[in-house]
């Protein structure tokens, strides 16, 4: 199994955000986590992608027990995510902003820079070229010299992915990446994702869009108030009572 979540739980006082849940992400798939506002979807998030220790429960990924393991090692372990808000560098160009992200892989570092220059500005072409590609899967290559800052909203999205990426993930998580687009991005983000699942990269996908979620995803574990209520593919979701009921009023998104 690629990736398995075992009774995972969360408690923040007395409080429990996520509470027992389970489930198995298969590799290579666009897996989507969905609920309604303050269901535990970020919480959960947070806790794959080492952010938050879980107060109980196992996260397995390739058969390695990585619970509890801080960002840095889960990002080696092969997760990369973006965030639910925009984090880009402001005062650096996108293409800086995807190559500051390709900074752990870089194997002639600091030293090479004084003592190996050849080395070191072959490494840098290399990355260089490595990111436009990236630029190129994202679609966002003419704003390589731009100020990330300064693009539209959904352009900025994609270089936070494209950011992502630059780790060179086994899986990717996105913390609502359709917050804040609109139609016509979305649409655009979807045929990305399917771009990037096609590229041998599986997707953990957190959202509240249901039309990007039923658009894309192969499998669907929707959560409220902290416990799953249903799992499946997008036709047996949409159709399940609970899911209808955890969406009341909103029955005309599913
Ligand atoms: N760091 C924290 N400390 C205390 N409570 C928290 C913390 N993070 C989340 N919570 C609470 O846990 C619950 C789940 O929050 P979470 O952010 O996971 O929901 P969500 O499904 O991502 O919601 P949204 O759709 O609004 O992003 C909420 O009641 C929230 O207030
Ligand atoms: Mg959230």
């Amino acid at each position: 199994m690629f990736l398995e979540l075992e009774h995972l739980t969360m408690k923040f006082g007395g409080l429990v955000a996520v509470d027992d849940i389970s489930f198995s992400v298969n590799k290579g798939e666009i897996h989507g986590l969905i609920g309604p506002n303050g269901s535990g979807k970020t919480t959960i998030f947070n806790m794959l992608s080492g952010y938050y220790k879980p107060t109980s429960g196992k996260i397995v990924f390739e058969g390695k027990n990585i619970t509890g393991l801080p960002a840095h090692k889960v990002t080696q372990a092969g997760f990369a995510r973006t965030f639910q808000n925009l984090r880009l560098f402001k005062s650096m160009t996108v293409l800086e902003n995807v190559m500051v992200s390709m900074g752990h892989l870089a194997k002639t570092q600091l030293l090479n820079v004084m003592f190996n220059p050849i080395a070191a500005q072959k490494e840098n072409d290399l990355f260089t070229e490595k990111a436009m590609k990236l630029l190129d899967l994202l679609d966002i290559r003419q704003y390589a010299h731009n100020l990330a800052v300064s693009l539209p909203y959904g352009t900025q999205r994609r270089v936070e992915i494209a950011r992502a990426l630059a780790t060179e993930p086994k899986i990717l998580l996105l913390d609502e990446p359709a917050a804040g687009l609109n139609e016509v991005e979305t649409n655009e983000l979807a045929e990305i994702l399917t771009t990037i699942r096609q590229s041998g990269i599986t997707i953990f996908l957190v959202e509240h869009d249901m039309k990007l979620v039923m658009g894309s995803c192969h499998e669907i574990t929707v959560i409220d108030y902290g416990k799953k209520i249903a799992e499946g593919d997008c036709d047996c979701v949409r159709s399940d009572p609970r899911v209808i009921e955890a969406y009341l009023g909103k029955e005309e998104d599913l």
